[in-house]
């Protein structure tokens, strides 16, 4: 706090006024220490370029946040364990704020008084300021709430929607994040102004799922989303799964899918692509349901399963409903759901996978799995097997095959292997050249298939790991005989 003390100086001295606003007032008003904080925003009747100088005669190295938009970045540094470095951004008191249609600036106009900036902002609870005494201002009671455990808009709820229609995600993040509900206006102006995030730039829209994918009350987030209909307009294809199993009439009964959703987003904790596989994992079924017996021919059943007009209203007796391959419809549409979010393309291609793969771990039997089936598993999961078996383990709960593989067990013998060098088959350098040499084969396709077939063979079990250089000559002899 002293080294804080002396930032309030800096502007204090110079006859300007400054407090801690924002997330950070927020924190400390729910208990929060003062170590825990990493990013301090602080506003101020300054203008940009004089807080610029102000910190810059006190000796604050700045850095660029955008001062056109009012803000000054700087670092301040002090003993690790009162929790610094910390973020400081001081922000020049705001009058309004909008955003422009698909853009990811505000468009900002500079205020005089604190009031005016507390009174633009979205929620009670994050309109609150602290002076360099350590005192709230807190004007619209964003205390109150914290204990009554409610987000409440600052004014007209219709009006501070419709100025950042984001603040519909953001009621969702901090429900997910705190536990809090919204009271009745703020829902309902929520549900009045959903269409309105379709004007927000997409990456704001991935900002905050981000954040509320991760959040330890994500259920109730996403229920809020659903029930404003603003599920339907980020993403419209987990609507469908909302009362999915009403719309299943043949054979057994199904689960309540989006229950089961909920739950699991919450299992999955604070692993952001673990989340999202988890929001996901159910949405292509509503889109793979048939009454057609499950088929190993993997594009056909996708692309029949797309005809949800084929399916008939009265199911021949002893007519199954199944979801052939949804998964793998799953890992298809989240490649769309990637772009429209902007996901970076690794990220993307993850999650997709993971979607895809999302029960490949958990067929996983210690007894009938010997070190060949382990290597071929991590083969086939090229590189996300430890992720794969993570989304196993979430679906726990909800799925007794899941349950009752033992993948702690899978995991640690994939770590023996890898540390006993078994795992992932490696020939030793020069190798081919050996082949040539001993075997007199030329260099083309055929060295090329031999040295796979090799590494084949180490992977089923057929030949060792790290023998010597002999004996993979002799057995690519053997290999050589066989050939036509
Ligand atoms: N704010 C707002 N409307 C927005 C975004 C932000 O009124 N659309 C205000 C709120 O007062 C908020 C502050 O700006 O507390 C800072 O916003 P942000 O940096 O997004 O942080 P927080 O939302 O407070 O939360 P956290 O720091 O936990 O991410």
């Amino acid at each position: 706090m002293q080294l804080l003390q002396r930032l309030f100086e800096t502007f204090h001295n110079a006859g300007r006024e400054l407090y801690l606003v924002g997330g950070a007032v927020r924190d400390l008003a729910m208990g929060a220490s003062w170590e825990s904080l990493d990013d301090l925003d602080f506003a101020t009747n300054a203008l940009p370029r004089e807080s610029l100088e102000l910190l810059q005669k006190a000796g604050y190295r700045t850095y660029d946040v955008g001062i056109e938009f009012g803000t000054v970045g700087t670092i301040i540094r002090g003993p690790a364990s009162e929790g610094y470095p910390k973020d400081v951004q001081v922000t020049t008191y705001r009058s309004k704020e909008k955003y422009r249609r698909g853009s990811r600036h505000p468009v900002v106009s500079f205020g005089d008084s604190i009031d005016e900036d507390l009174c633009r902002r979205d929620f009670s609870i994050n309109s609150i300021a602290m002076d360099a005494k350590g005192d709230y201002y807190d004007p619209y009671d964003g205390r109150g709430d914290i204990n009554r455990r409610t987000l409440r808009a600052v004014g007209d709820p219709l009006e501070r929607l419709a100025e950042d229609p984001l603040r519909i995600l953001r009621i969702a993040r901090f429900m997910a994040k705190l536990g809090f509900e919204p009271d009745a206006q703020l829902e309902h102006a929520a549900y009045a102004k959903a269409t309105y995030l379709l004007e927000i730039a997409r990456q704001r829209w991935l900002q905050e799922m981000n954040k509320l994918v991760c959040g330890p009350h994500a259920a109730m987030a996403l229920e809020f989303l659903a029930r404003t209909r603003a599920l339907g307009v980020i993403l419209p294809e987990l609507v469908a799964l909302v009362g999915l199993e009403r719309r299943c009439p043949a054979g057994p009964s199904h689960p309540d899918f989006w229950a089961q959703t909920l739950k699991r987003v919450e299992r999955a904790g604070k692993d952001r692509n673990l989340s999202w596989a988890a929001l996901l994992a159910d949405v292509g079924r509503p889109w793979t349901r048939t009454l057609e017996p499950m088929s190993e021919d993997v594009p056909g059943p996708i692309l029949s399963g797309l005809s949800q007009e084929a399916y008939p209203q009265e199911p021949a007796q002893g007519a199954v409903t199944s979801f052939p391959h949804h998964q793998l419809m799953a890992g298809l549409m989240f490649k769309g759901i990637a772009r429209r979010f902007h996901f970076d393309n690794p990220t993307s291609d993850h999650v997709s996978f993971v979607l895809s793969h999302q029960r490949a771990a958990i067929g996983y039997d210690a007894h009938s799995w010997g070190d060949a089936e382990v290597r071929h598993f991590v083969r086939d999961m090229n590189g996300e097997h430890e992720a794969v078996i993570a989304f196993g383990k979430l679906l726990g709960p909800e799925e007794p095959k899941a349950a009752n593989a033992d993948l702690d067990g899978l995991a640690a013998r994939i770590k023996a292997l890898g540390e006993s060098g078994q795992l992932v088959p490696e020939l030793p350098k020069g190798l081919g050249g050996q082949f040539i040499q001993q075997l007199g084969l030329k260099p083309g396709p055929v060295l090329g298939e031999l040295i796979e077939q090799i590494k084949q063979d180490m992977l089923d079990g057929r030949l060792g790991f790290g023998l010597d250089v002999e004996d993979y000559i002799a057995h690519a002899r053997t290999l050589c005989l066989g050939r036509p």
